[in-house]
């Protein structure tokens, strides 16, 4: 960029702040008002964070499916705040009216709330369809009433399916789902974008995650999986912890440098900080569509003997693992194309798998003292 062309960006900038404080103001409200579904569970927890400490106004939506109501109390000792909380279930249409009567002065919504085990979904899909798209629709209609508000939608990178090319970019297509799971995230991206079209007040930002891991570095919050653990980083601390004897990797025959599967593991600190930075070009009208789509990784991928590996670097505890079968389902390898993050949100993730693998060691170590003295 040449000095003039910055020289007009800069003004740019500085005209869409005055913008958006002269909007503010007229409101009569310096503070965006941001409502967070499923804001007690793990990603959504740590993103709350994220918002209070950058002064935002919090309201939580959370019917604690999934999550524990001492979340609350583990977000107000790290930020000395507390933020409003509603226990309500978004399946209920009315109670999603209600929600947006009580509250008019939302301003834009984070929308994690969502069933998301792979295998549940295949036994249950109705349950699948209807926690993750009914939910998203209710909410979509109160929003788009308003003359203008903004949404980031939790999406995944499940919506690539095994992709045919590394590192995988946000054009990559969108392949048939291989779960209920996976196809309530690509119909729900589609609701959005469909929805966005005819209400030009509404915009939105869908965020393509790979593999989230790590809590919060107080050990105040993280990753509380209900009965066994659907993924690798929780099945490993807690096989440290010894509440699981042993942790077992599915397949060592794949196509990869140690025949593990390969995955973007993305420190969940870096992923609540891309949701601020999504959000705050929306609400200062930075973009120039109203619906856009970015991927949140690191764009490094890691097998899972790596990962376990690295996890014995950092913590110096020895990971009893056996080698089983492959699970059905399991792909061979994703990892994240970033430069469109980077280029378009200037975000980058800043962890490394041995911090986020610290962290969620940290907390797996806090939960069974907080077990411990329950009982
Ligand atoms: N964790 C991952 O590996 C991952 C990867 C890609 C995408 N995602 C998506 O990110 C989002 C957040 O994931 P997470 O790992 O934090 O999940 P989580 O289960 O920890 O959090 C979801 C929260 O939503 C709440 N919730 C669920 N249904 C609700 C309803 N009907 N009404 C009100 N609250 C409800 C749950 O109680 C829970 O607190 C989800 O949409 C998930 O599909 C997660």
């Amino acid at each position: 960029m040449n000095p003039f062309q910055a020289s007009i960006r800069c003004t740019e900038e500085v005209d869409v702040n005055i913008f958006t404080i002269l909007q503010r103001i007229r409101k009569n409200k310096m503070k965006s008002k941001i409502l967070v579904t499923g804001g007690l569970g793990f990603i959504g927890s740590h993103t709350v964070v994220a918002l209070l400490e950058q002064d935002y106004d919090v309201v939580i939506i959370d019917n604690l499916s999934n999550s524990s109501i001492e979340v609350l109390g583990g977000i107000t000792k790290i930020t000395q705040k507390t933020p409003e909380f509603e226990n309500l279930d978004l399946r209920n249409k009315d109670s999603v009216i209600q929600f947006f009567e009580k509250y008019p002065d939302i301003d834009g919504v984070i929308h994690f709330a969502a069933s998301k085990a792979v295998g549940e979904s295949v036994e249950n899909p109705l349950l699948y369809y209807e926690n993750n798209l009914n939910t998203l629709v209710y909410v979509l209609k109160q929003l788009s009433k308003k003359e203008e508000a903004c949404f980031i939608f939790s999406s995944s990178c499940t919506v690539y399916g095994q992709a045919d090319e590394m590192p995988i970019s946000e054009n990559a297509p969108v392949k048939k789902a291989m779960s209920p799971y996976g196809n309530t995230k690509q119909i729900g991206e589609e609701i959005i974008r469909d929805t966005c079209k005819v209400h030009p007040g509404l915009k939105a930002i869908s965020l393509r995650y790979f593999n989230p891991i790590g809590a919060h570095p107080s050990g105040e919050i993280g990753e509380l999986p209900i009965g066994t653990p659907q993924n690798l980083v929780p099945f490993i601390t807690q096989t440290a912890i010894g509440k699981r004897e042993r942790l077992s990797v599915y397949g060592d025959d794949y196509p990869t440098g140690d025949g593990t599967c390969i995955r973007d593991y993305i420190h969940v600190m870096d992923l609540a900080e891309a949701h601020i930075v999504a959000l705050k070009r929306l609400l200062e009208k930075r973009s120039e569509n109203n619906y856009d789509v970015f991927n949140l990784g690191t764009g490094k991928g890691n097998s899972v003997l790596e990962v376990i590996n690295t996890f014995e670097e950092v913590t110096g505890k020895k990971l009893p693992y056996k080698i089983a079968d492959r699970r059905e389902g399991d792909i061979t390898a994703a990892y994240a194309d970033t430069n469109k993050a980077h280029n378009v949100l200037n975000w980058k993730a800043k962890f490394t798998l041995g911090d986020a693998l610290e962290s969620a060691w940290k907390w797996e170590k806090k939960v069974i003292e907080k077990e411990n003295k329950e009982s």
